[in-house]
């Protein structure tokens, strides 16, 4: 059974049982602190199994983008080496939100499994939660009840909490959970040792397919379970896994989700897959990371130094790696691999489809730039190796190898053991303990349990009004770095919770005198939360909610602007332009979008152009909260991918021909507030990705005027002449010439002045003495000394001068003297102690400076008196 009917299969099944299909999160997550990455199908859910969200459909199934590679789920290290772990995967799902329990979960995944997959049932187990006394869990009979149905008791297993007992990381939904693994041993094996030894043993044949989840708890902050008031099932099925099930496989990578891949490194390579097992790992790890990183960049997700952005980079980084190392690959070859990955999934994700140049662009400049830090870093290993004899690598220079270079400690051990070293592998431990207690430490945020003053669900009005009444209806204490704040939830908010790229409302919650300010609203799931740095001191009565109305504003000036700017681009540059990141706040906006060539100034005079016309045209704001996302997409409204939206979405539109998005974001009424827009930069900000940013109304005027103050001074130095860049232009063609002039006419005083110095000497112990003071600058001064050193050979030359106010004095020495033993920048440190200074040069001419112009007088005799 082919990979893509196989997806369609499950999908297909829970239709016919009343499930809602829905498509995949974004893989890589904007609203949740607790979370870089979905890790699990459940996670887009998380809201309705702890009661945040009202329950739109009971049942729901679908195929999810996952990413395990940090926090409590990380497969990571496993990844190629063995045949069954990635790092993104696909994870069918089927859930139910306090509908459905365990009977119909096991039973509906027994049907599945058998009847429409026709998998054998001999070769199934399951296991159930065993209990956990510690915890004061029973274990779970009725699960093992339900499971006696289908199979013998010897099949059906208990586990402990680490394998039966489902987190999805510190805190939030969790429950016992019941797993099902198929032995795919050949019989000859089966008989030698029973596959119930096997379950969770990690054997690369007997291996786990589906976990269904029974969620009916809450893990909270002191690490205390509560019960939820619903039940609800969370099931995830390891798609790759199936695959290899049905495709009678012993490897996920024989599958046909890996082969297509695999075959691509191979011929890039030009090696064979499945001949040596070192180079199979590579090319597993690289075919691996190649679907992670890629559908990370699709879903908006760039390689940087921190964050997610530092966990992707590291993930490309171990591909590249593999690929050096055990491919011999030198050059860029990854990217090659994203048009496999698009022809092959791009009709289930089309995402990656549409950003394939994106993506291929991104991960080359990686490539190039990865490689050309690790050539760097095998230069400076070598070196290393050089100058160190005692045959052990240093803890700290493998840690600098590792953290600077990039270098993972086996590349490191691998080099160090061709050259007969050996890692000092304790200091390395102890170096790299260190940097993760430092990050640890600048990252620790603790957040204390929310206290429940009452249920309810946070109703937002802030798109009508900037004030309301208000209770609040849980708060809790949060501590990160020493600073202590609250987070509070409303149960009305006018206040708009960061998110799309638009900045948090800013503004106070009253109660009579007492006035405490929000600092900032930020969202966590669907969770609003408000920060202050007090509760208020009625905090259980009703207050005043009012947003800072003239900074909201000013931010809606900004977002409208950014959308009329979004369809300027795709006007002027073409339909290719994505939004690749925003930012809007009430000081600018910031617009990231594909495309792959600087703009020209007049590209962006154009954009400018539209979008103020656009502007004058005071076109009202259309503004549609609850379109089904399918007539949305008809009108042609511009979605992103990496966003999660609903099946209804709010609609913006500024003229139904010009500009139509999907966004949640505040707007100005009309686009007449917007006054202007000024693009005051244009950038790159990574391979293929442009950065603009903007100013609109007050802050552009202010802008403008600032530019125009600046050139009417300028106009005034030329009596307000109109033709001003003339003037200045003129001006810097004369200025050349006067200085060719005053240079020609320098060269002519030094030849005088040279001459009159040659004729003024006294001859003191065989030395030719000449001093003087002079007013010449220092290349006039140069060129006498130079003059005069190579037209005598007992030359002793001294000239003083002034500039700005201060002393200077140079020496020069014929070359014969300085042969003899005497020494101008040893001279001269001694005599510039009379005008208080210092300085140095060469044997035949040294200068120095000082701040005592009455000593250069001094300085010659002091020179006269030790010739004598
Ligand atoms: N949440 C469970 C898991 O990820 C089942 O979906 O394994």
């Amino acid at each position: 059974m082919e990979s893509k009917i196989i997806r369609e299969k499950f999908l297909e099944f829970f239709k016919s049982k009343e499930h809602e299909i829905v498509s995949s999160a974004p893989m890589v997550l904007k609203n949740d602190p607790t979370l870089m990455f979905t890790n699990a199908g459940m996670n887009q859910f998380k809201d309705l199994f702890l009661g945040n969200s009202t329950i739109k459909f009971p049942r729901i199934a679908d195929t999810q983008k996952c990413l395990r590679v940090s926090g409590k789920h990380n497969d990571l290290e496993e990844v190629g080496h063995d045949t069954y772990h990635h790092t993104m995967f696909e994870m069918l799902g089927n859930w139910s939100f306090g509908n459905y329990f365990k009977k119909e979960a096991i039973d509906w995944a027994w049907e599945l499994l058998t009847e429409v997959y026709k998998i054998d049932e001999n070769i199934i187990y399951a296991t159930y939660f065993g209990g956990d006394p510690a915890e004061c869990l029973a274990p779970d009979i009725e699960a093992f009840d339900l499971w006696k149905q289908y199979l013998p008791e010897e099949r059906i297993l208990p586990g402990s909490k680490k394998d039966n007992f489902w987190e999805m990381g510190d805190q939030g939904p969790c429950g016992p959970c019941s797993e099902i693994h198929v032995d795919l041993r050949d019989e000859a094996d089966k008989k030698l040792i029973s596959g119930r030894e096997l379950v969770n043993e990690s054997h690369h044949l007997v291996i786990e397919i589906w976990n269904l989840v029974f969620i009916q708890f809450n893990r909270k902050a002191d690490s205390s379970l509560e019960q939820l008031p619903n039940k609800h099932v969370d099931t995830g099925m390891g798609f790759e896994r199936l695959c290899m099930v049905l495709q009678h496989k012993k490897s996920n990578y024989d599958t046909d989700v890996f082969q297509p891949l695999l075959m691509k490194i191979a011929s890039l390579s030009n090696l064979s897959y499945g001949k040596d097992e070192k180079k199979d790992i590579a090319m597993r790890v690289i075919a691996d990371h190649v679907r992670a990183v890629s559908f990370a960049i699709a879903d908006g997700q760039l390689p940087s130094n921190t964050g997610a952005g530092y966990v992707i980079r590291r993930i490309l980084r171990r591909a590249i790696r593999y690929g050096f190392s055990f491919l011999d690959m030198k050059s860029a070859f990854i990217c090659n691999l994203v048009q496999v990955l698009s022809e092959q999934m791009g009709s289930q994700f089309p995402e990656i489809r549409s950003q394939k140049q994106l993506v291929e662009r991104v991960i080359r400049e990686e490539e190039e730039s990865f490689l050309n830090t690790l050539d760097k870093g095998i230069a400076k290993f070598e070196n290393y190796i050089k100058v160190n004899t005692n045959k052990l690598i240093d803890g700290q220079f493998a840690f600098e190898l590792y953290d600077t270079y990039g270098f993972p400690i086996d590349l490191t051990e691998l080099l160090a053991k061709e050259k007969g070293f050996e890692v000092d592998m304790t200091e390395f431990l102890k170096s790299l303990e260190a940097q993760k207690e430092r990050s640890r430490k600048a990252t620790k945020v603790e957040t204390d349990d929310w206290q429940e003053l009452f249920t309810a669900q946070t109703e937002f009005v802030g798109y009508d009004n900037l004030m309301c009444e208000a209770k609040i209806v849980k708060y809790r204490k949060v501590k990160s770095q020493n600073k202590e704040l609250f987070q509070l939830v409303l149960d009305i908010t006018p206040f708009y919770a960061e998110s799309g790229g638009q900045a948090g409302d800013k503004g106070w919650l009253i109660n009579g005198d007492d006035k405490v300010a929000i600092l900032n609203t930020i969202k966590e799931n669907n969770l609003t939360i408000h920060i202050t740095e007090a509760l208020p001191i009625a905090f259980d009565s009703v207050l005043t909610a009012k947003v800072d109305e003239n900074k909201r504003r000013l931010t809606e000036n900004n977002h409208s602007a950014t959308h009329l700017i979004h369809a300027a681009l795709k006007k002027v540059l073409g339909t290719h332009v994505e939004q690749k990141g925003s930012l809007v706040n009430d000081e600018r906006l910031r617009f990231d979008f594909s495309h792959f060539s600087k703009l020209s100034d007049s590209e962006i005079a154009e954009i400018e152009m539209i979008v103020n016309t656009k502007i004058r045209e005071n076109i009202k704001l259309e503004e549609n909260r609850n379109m089904p996302i399918a007539e949305a997409q008809k009108l042609g409204a511009m979605a992103l991918f990496g966003e999660k939206y609903g099946d209804s979405v709010r609609v913006i539109t500024f003229d139904k021909n010009y500009s139509i998005e999907l966004c949640g974001g505040t707007h100005a009424s009309a686009t007449g507030n917007i006054g202007m827009v000024k693009i005051i930069s244009e950038s790159a900000i990574a391979a293929g990705i442009r950065r603009i940013e903007a100013i609109t109304s007050d802050t552009a005027e202010a802008f403008i005027n600032c530019e125009i103050e600046a050139l009417n001074n300028i106009r005034q130095l030329f009596k307000n002449n109109q033709n001003v860049f003339k003037n200045v232009s003129d001006l810097i063609d004369e200025n050349a010439k006067l200085n060719k002039l005053v240079e020609e006419f320098n060269k002519e005083k030094a030849k005088i002045i040279k001459s009159e110095l040659a004729n003024k000497f006294e001859m003191i112990n065989g030395f030719r003495f000449i001093a003087t003071k002079l007013d010449a600058d220092a290349s006039t001064i140069k060129d006498i000394a130079f003059q005069l050193k190579s037209q005598f050979n007992d030359l002793f030359l001294i000239i003083g001068s002034e500039s700005n106010g201060k002393a200077n004095i140079a020496v020069a020495l014929s070359d014969d003297i300085v042969k003899k033993g005497l020494n101008a920048s040893a001279i001269i440190r001694e005599l510039s102690k009379e005008i208080n200074g210092g300085g140095g040069g060469q044997p035949f001419f040294a200068t120095a400076g000082g701040t005592n112009i009455a000593g250069i007088d001094n300085t010659i005799e002091k020179a006269k008196a030790f010739l004598k």
